[in-house]
């Protein structure tokens, strides 16, 4: 099953088959819908805020695309190219695939748009300083249309405001999530936590 494409999003689709293929032998069933459902989120967005369409709908489509891997197999991989885990990172696994994603995407999918693999790379921690195209793959992958959590709703609402609203909203759902779980939170979500903060207040 696949989300209802629409508008250029159709021919998108079609364009990039051949990494909805690969996705569809990488992914579990429910994360190759979700990965469908963050690109089409993400392609709205970014017709929404003016941002490249097609970028954002491929960012969407890749994001996660190292999620389904084994811990150890993601570790690997960025062994294999050098990538040293910081001390958060090390001990908070779901941080693994977004660093393993762009290492992947660039280096086994020879993808060379820098813009994408640096969306991919912080879609889940976030940072200060993101671009259009960083903050509209963060926030379709909490709005995609298979999300269910708790707020998910209000975060829709929001990110139909304006995307420094939704970021705000989003960094602060994330900080009290994490705090509340005691799970660590990285340096660079707080980085961007305090610089939406400050530009808000
Ligand atoms: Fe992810
Ligand atoms: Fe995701």
């Amino acid at each position: 099953m696949e989300p209802i494409f629409f508008g250029k999003g159709i021919e998108y689709r079609k364009e990039f088959a051949n990494y909805v293929e690969i996705l569809s032998e990488r992914l579990t069933e429910k994360r190759f819908f979700h990965s469908l459902s963050v690109a089409k989120e993400a392609y709205r967005l970014a017709e929404k805020y003016g941002a490249d369409t097609k970028k954002a709908f491929l960012a969407g489509l890749l994001h996660d695309i190292c999620k389904d891997d084994e811990p150890n197999l993601q570790l690997q991989l960025l062994n294999e190219f050098g990538i040293i885990l910081d001390t958060v990172e090390k001990s908070a696994r779901k941080l693994w695939h977004a660093r393993a994603g762009a290492v992947y995407l660039k280096e086994k999918l020879c993808l060379t748009d820098d813009e994408i693999i640096s969306a991919v790379r912080y879609h889940t921690t976030a940072r200060a300083g993101m671009s259009l195209l960083e903050k509209i793959l963060y926030l379709a992958d909490f709005t995609s249309e298979d999300r269910d959590y708790s707020g998910v709703e209000d975060m829709r609402r929001a990110v139909d405001v304006s995307l420094e609203h939704a970021m705000r909203e989003a960094l602060i759902f994330t900080v009290v999530d994490l705090s509340e779980k005691r799970m660590p939170i990285h340096t660079d979500t707080l980085d961007a936590y305090r610089e939406v903060v400050r530009v808000s207040s």
